[in-house]
C-alpha cells in the first residue's frame, strides 16, 4: 500500500498545470453509451483510479476503451451487456452515471445500488425520479435498480429537482439526449461539470437550451454520433493547489484552470488576505503576511464547493483566529477533522458545522486517509505541519489526483510516495 511521507515548512513557489477534470470526465465516459455509431477521442481525461474504475465498467459491458496520454478512446458499439455489477459499483458511486444511457440507448439498465460512502449515505432517488418521470419503469430487487423503457424509448418529460443534484442532473441529461420529443429539468445542477457535460452532448448532436443555467431544455434525438472533444480542467485540483501555495506562505501559479470555475473559492483566498491574479486560464495566488480566519459555507454552485470544504479547513488551522466552516451538501463531511486535531490544530464539529481555532502550530505524524478530499485536506497539513507527516492509504488521493506529489515536488515540496504494509 502507498503512503505520502512529508516533510513540512516549505514554501511552495512556481507554475503547475492542474489535470483534467475528474468529475466532467465521468460522465462523459459514460455518454459514449448513447452512440455505439464509431469511435470517441476524448482529450485531458486525467489517469486516475476512478477513470481507470469507470472505464472498467464499460469493458465489462462490452465497450472498447484505452488511455494513452491522458487520451481515452472509446468504442461501445459492441456493447451488450445491460448489467453495471455490485463489484465494480461498488467501488465508485459514480458507475450510477451508466444508468441513464444504457436505457436511453438500449431500453434496459440493471444497475448495482451503490450504497454509501465514508461521509454518509448517497441516495439515488433522485436518479431514479429523473428515469420515471421519462417513462422508464424501475424496480428494486436483491441490491439492484432494474429499468426499463416499457414502449423501448424514454420519452421527453418536465422534471424538477426538489435540490440541487449534480448526478442526477447528469443521469437526466444523458437519458434525455435520446428520448422522443422534448424534456425541460429545472432546479438543475449548474455546475461546470453539468456544462461540459452539455457541451459534450451538444458536441454528439444534442439540442439544449440553457447550458451553464439550472433551468435545461433538450431536444431528444434518435441517434448521437462520436466525436473528438476537450475535456476540462480540474477547477478542485487547481483549487486544493492553491491552498497549497496559501497554507505554506507561498506563490503559486495554476494553469488550464478557467478562474470563473473557481469564483466563490479566489474570493475566500482574498477575504483570508491572499491575492489573486488571473488570466483566461490561469490563477496565480500570493500569500498574504499571515492568514485572516475566513467562514465559507458549502452549497451548489456558484457557491463555494463542497469539495474544497475538507481543504479549506486545513488551511484555517493557520489562520489568526477562529473561522466556521459548514456544508450545506454532505453534513458528515468531516472525517478528515480527528485526523487534523492529531496533527495538532484545534477544531470542533457542531452538527454540519466545524469550528477551527487557530493558529496552531502542527507537528507531523502518522494520518489515515478516509476519503478522496480527507486525504488532500492531510496533505496540505502535511505541508505546514514541523517535522514528518505520513499520509497513509493514499490509495483515496489516487481517485481524485493525478500525481499530486510530482506536481507539490516540482512547486517545491518535500514529499515522496513510499510503500508500506499495515498490521492485520
Ligand atoms: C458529485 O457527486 C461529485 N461527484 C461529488 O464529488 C460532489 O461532492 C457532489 O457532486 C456535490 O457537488 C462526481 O461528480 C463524480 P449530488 P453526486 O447528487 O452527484 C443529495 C469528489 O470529491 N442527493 O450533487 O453524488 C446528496 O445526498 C466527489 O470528487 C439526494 O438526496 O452529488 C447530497 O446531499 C465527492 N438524492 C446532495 O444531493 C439523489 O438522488 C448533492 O449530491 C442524489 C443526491
Amino acid at each position: 500500500m502507498d503512503k505520502l511521507v512529508i516533510r513540512g515548512g516549505r514554501r511552495l513557489s512556481g507554475t503547475v498545470t492542474a489535470s483534467g477534470s475528474k468529475n466532467s470526465s465521468l460522465p462523459i465516459i459514460a455518454s459514449t453509451l448513447l452512440s455505439g455509431a464509431g469511435t470517441f477521442t476524448l482529450h485531458h481525461i486525467p489517469d486516475l483510479k476512478d477513470i481507470k474504475t469507470f472505464t472498467q465498467l464499460l469493458n465489462h459491458l462490452g465497450a472498447e476503451t484505452s488511455l494513452a496520454n491522458n487520451t481515452l478512446r472509446v468504442s461501445t458499439g459492441k456493447v451488450q451487456s445491460m448489467l453495471a455489477p455490485y463489484e465494480l459499483v461498488k467501488k465508485m458511486r459514480a458507475s450510477i452515471y451508466v444508468l441513464g444511457p444504457l436505457l436511453a440507448r438500449f431500453g434496459h439498465a440493471r444497475v448495482s445500488l451503490p450504497g454509501g460512502c465514508a461521509f454518509g449515505p448517497r441516495p439515488i432517488d433522485l436518479h431514479l425520479m429523473a428515469m420515471e418521470k421519462l417513462g422508464a419503469k424501475i424496480t428494486i430487487e436483491t441490491g439492484f435498480i432494474d429499468a426499463t423503457a416499457p414502449e423501448g424509448r424514454l420519452r421527453g418529460a418536465h422534471i424538477t429537482f426538489p435540490i440541487s443534484s449534480v448526478g442526477a442532473t447528469g443521469n437526466a441529461l444523458m437519458a434525455a439526449a435520446l428520448a422522443e420529443g422534448t424534456t425541460t429539468i429545472s432546479n438543475a445542477a449548474a455546475e461546470p461539470e453539468i456544462e461540459t457535460l452539455c457541451n459534450f452532448l451538444a458536441a454528439m448532436g444534442a439540442t439544449i437550451r440553457g447550458i451553464g443555467t439550472t433551468e435545461l431544455e433538450i431536444e431528444g434525438s434518435a441517434s448521437l454520433s462520436p466525436v473528438e472533444f476537450n475535456n476540462v480542467f480540474d477547477r478542485i485540483e487547481a483549487g486544493t493547489l492553491l491552498a497549497a501555495a496559501a497554507i505554506t506562505g507561498g506563490e503559486v501559479t495554476v494553469k488550464g484552470v478557467e478562474p470563473e470555475q473557481l469564483k466563490s473559492v479566489l474570493k475566500k483566498f482574498q477575504h483570508a488576505g491572499c491575492s489573486i491574479e488571473t488570466t483566461l486560464d490561469s490563477v496565480t495566488l500570493k500569500s498574504g503576511k499571515s492568514l485572516i480566519p475566513t467562514d465559507i459555507t458549502a452549497k451548489p454552485y456558484p457557491a463555494f464547493p463542497t469539495d474544497m470544504q475538507a481543504q479549506w479547513i486545513a488551511l484555517m488551522t493557520q489562520a489568526e483566529g477562529t473561522s466556521h466552516i459548514t456544508d450545506k451538501i454532505y453534513h458528515e463531511r468531516f472525517n478528515h477533522i480527528p485526523e487534523l486535531n492529531r496533527l495538532g490544530a484545534n477544531i470542533e464539529i457542531r452538527k454540519n458545522q466545524a469550528v477551527v481555532h487557530g493558529p496552531k502550530l502542527l507537528s507531523g505524524t502518522k494520518v489515515m486517509s478516509t476519503d478522496l478530499r480527507a486525504s488532500a485536506s492531510l496533505v496540505l497539513a502535511g505541508l505546514v505541519a514541523e517535522g514528518t507527516t505520513e499520509v497513509l492509504r493514499v490509495y483515496h488521493l489516487d481517485r481524485g489526483y493525478e500525481k499530486i506529489e510530482v506536481k507539490l515536488r516540482t512547486l517545491g515540496a518535500d514529499i515522496s510516495r513510499e510503500q508500506y504494509k499495515e498490521f492485520g
